[in-house]
């Protein structure tokens, strides 16, 4: 028996009057007096199978008693439809079957396979392997399929070798937590997955290499978002001999590459570059959308002599000019002062100044600027009659992440981003280290192997949170696709980089002893970029989430309820280990 001639999305018009044999699951059954229509789904398409009271009574009963979700396989002739559907490619015709087999029946689906699901999401999650036969996730996983062919094969022309890394290692410093793995013959010891290949990518540099690429798992223990998962796949790259030009000409191709093969859209000229100083100052925010204007500007010295004491006592003021939004109503308002309020942007408040069309202004500062006062505010911000001015004030970093926030918001609320625009750009320059207020010392703003900007190596003495690094991120439409930067490839200097982060020399003998013993024996100028293949997928598929482009995601409390995971391990399994577990 041969279970199909052809798959469910197939058959045209052309194909009329020829015998097939399809197999599938039954999305719907309808009965309409004499005759049975059946929806038969695979991965490809649907068909609609006709089976007709008056002509095969037998098998129109069979047909009747098919459940939701059954596997059949169903060989019959191909007919013109009479009552054609245009938004199926197969919609022209259907089967007139004459056999019909079951090849497994179902038990009814705890929710309903199509496009639009009623099933909520721990239900879907529970039972991903049903969720994942709707067309809306097959196609998610058939672009993410697609994309890494293509990123393969671009990567390949340009001379890079893909080399596989190894999953258990040694903690590997790239921010979060490790997810650690114990040892049954070295009990009392762990292996760490990796939160990246960072480290075996430069030693595939030393050993001469050239140019690597792996599509891989990496591991990080931290708090999830949408656009964040325990487990996540990068494109991760590494290039020898190289300056950080040289990296972002090759990734600029590969995505063009990835635009126009996948999306059909041409990006002409560079990608902008923008400094990470700039970046934060004029957008609030390291990973800025730079699909529509709105830009932040401050206004701290134009307010600093005003009876105004919040302004006075600010560190910074500043604002955005949201155009024609002057009419926004006090019920409009109202909730963009408590969202700004939210713990998550811990703004204290928002003041508005509303540039009327007729150009007066109304604002919720009017005792204290007058006209002329708020007139040199709206110059300030380029203003139109009819443009609302939206301003915070307070510390400065942190009040630049509110406006930042604020200017997504405002954007969505007046409708300013196009769908289907994209507007990637390079963030450059961005700080060598982070002070880390809970720990009291610098961290890496990167990773520790970052190399500074060699101006800038005298700072690490003198002044380390001045210093700035060969370090940039592809930001498209506001989200962080990727990040990289040119390496240390200095022992000394990696030495001395670990010494201003608080690693103690034995410390950092102990945890990268061999990378520095590596540089010892000729390692060649180097650097790189890792893209997160998940989140460049979501952003081409259009969803908010990377769990819709990842098969087997975890939710959001990186569990994994289908499979129940993690999972405790059985009392002999934890003795072979030489683990005992703590009571709480
Ligand atoms: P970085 O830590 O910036 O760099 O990671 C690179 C890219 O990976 C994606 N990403 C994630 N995606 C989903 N879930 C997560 N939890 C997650 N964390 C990161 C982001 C990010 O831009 N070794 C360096 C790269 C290098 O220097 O070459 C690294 O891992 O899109």
């Amino acid at each position: 028996m041969k279970y199909r001639t052809h798959h469910c999305g197939k058959l045209r018009l052309s194909d009329t009057g020829q015998q097939v044999t399809l197999s599938g699951w039954v999305q719907k059954t309808r009965d309409l007096g004499g005759m049975t229509f059946i929806d038969l789904r695979d991965r490809y398409g649907i068909t609609q199978l006709v089976f007709n009271m008056k002509t095969d009574p037998a098998l129109c009963e069979q047909a009747r008693e098919l459940g939701r979700e059954y596997v059949i396989t169903a060989a019959g002739q191909v007919a013109e439809r009479s009552n054609k559907n245009p938004n199926l490619p197969t919609g022209d015709i259907e089967i007139i079957v004459n056999s019909l087999q079951i090849l497994n029946p179902a038990e009814i689906p705890p929710f309903t396979i199509e496009d639009q699901s009623d099933g909520g999401d721990e239900l879907r999650m529970k039972y991903r392997y049903l969720d994942l036969r709707r067309p809306p996730l097959q196609r998610n996983l058939m672009l993410r399929h697609r994309m890494a062919q293509i990123i393969r094969r671009y990567l390949d022309d340009q001379g890079f070798l893909e080399i596989e890394t190894p999953v258990l290692i040694k903690s590997t410093p790239e921010g979060a937590r490790d997810f650690v793995v114990p040892s049954r013959l070295h009990a009392g010891r762990f292996y760490a997955l990796p939160q990246s290949p960072q480290i075996f990518k430069q030693l595939l540099m030393v050993s001469g290499y050239d140019r690597y690429m792996q599509i891989v798992k990496c591991f990080r223990d931290e708090d999830l978002r949408a656009d964040r998962q325990p487990e996540f796949t990068q494109i991760d790259c590494e290039m020898s001999f190289v300056t950080q030009e040289d990296i972002l000409e090759t990734f600029e191709g590969l995505a063009k590459e990835l635009f126009n093969k996948v999306l059909h859209v041409e990006i002409h000229g560079e990608f902008q570059k923008i400094t990470y100083e700039q970046a934060i100052n004029i957008y609030g925010s390291d990973k800025p959308d730079l699909r529509f204007g709105m830009q932040i500007r401050e206004l701290t010295a134009e307010v600093s002599n005003s009876e105004f004491q919040v302004f006075n006592q600010a560190e910074y003021v500043g604002g955005i000019c949201a155009p024609g939004a002057a009419g926004f109503s006090r019920k409009q308002l109202a909730p963009l002062t408590d969202y700004v309020k939210t713990p998550q942007i811990g703004a204290k408040g928002l003041i508005y100044v509303k540039y009327n069309e007729n150009q007066t202004f109304k604002s919720s500062v009017d005792k204290f600027f007058d006209g002329p006062a708020l007139q040199i505010w709206a110059d300030h911000f380029d203003a139109q009659p009819g443009d609302l001015l939206l301003i915070m004030s307070g510390e400065r970093e942190q009040t630049l992440k509110a406006l930042g926030t604020l200017r997504l918001e405002m954007a969505s609320r007046l409708d300013l981003i196009k769908p289907d625009h994209y507007v990637p750009l390079w963030v450059v320059d961005f700080p060598l280290f982070e002070w880390n207020e809970e720990a009291q010392r610098f961290t890496a703003m990167h990773h520790p192997f970052t190399a500074p900007k060699p101006e800038d190596i005298p700072l690490l003495d003198q002044d380390p949170g001045k210093a700035h690094a060969n370090a940039y991120d592809l930001v498209v439409n506001g989200v962080e696709i990727g990040g990289g930067s040119i390496r240390i490839h200095d022992a000394a200097l990696q030495e001395k980089l670990f010494e201003a982060l608080g690693f103690s020399p034995e410390e950092a003998r102990e945890r990268f002893g061999f990378l520095m013993d590596a540089f010892q024996y000729g390692a060649p100028p180097h650097g790189g970029i890792a893209f997160g293949f998940d989140r460049w997928v979501a952003l081409f598929a259009g969803l908010g989430s990377i769990r819709d482009v990842i098969a087997f995601p975890k939710n959001n409390m990186a569990r994994d309820v289908m499979m129940e995971s993690p999972a405790s391990l059985n009392d002999s399994q934890l003795n072979e280990l030489g683990i005992r577990i703590r009571k709480k």
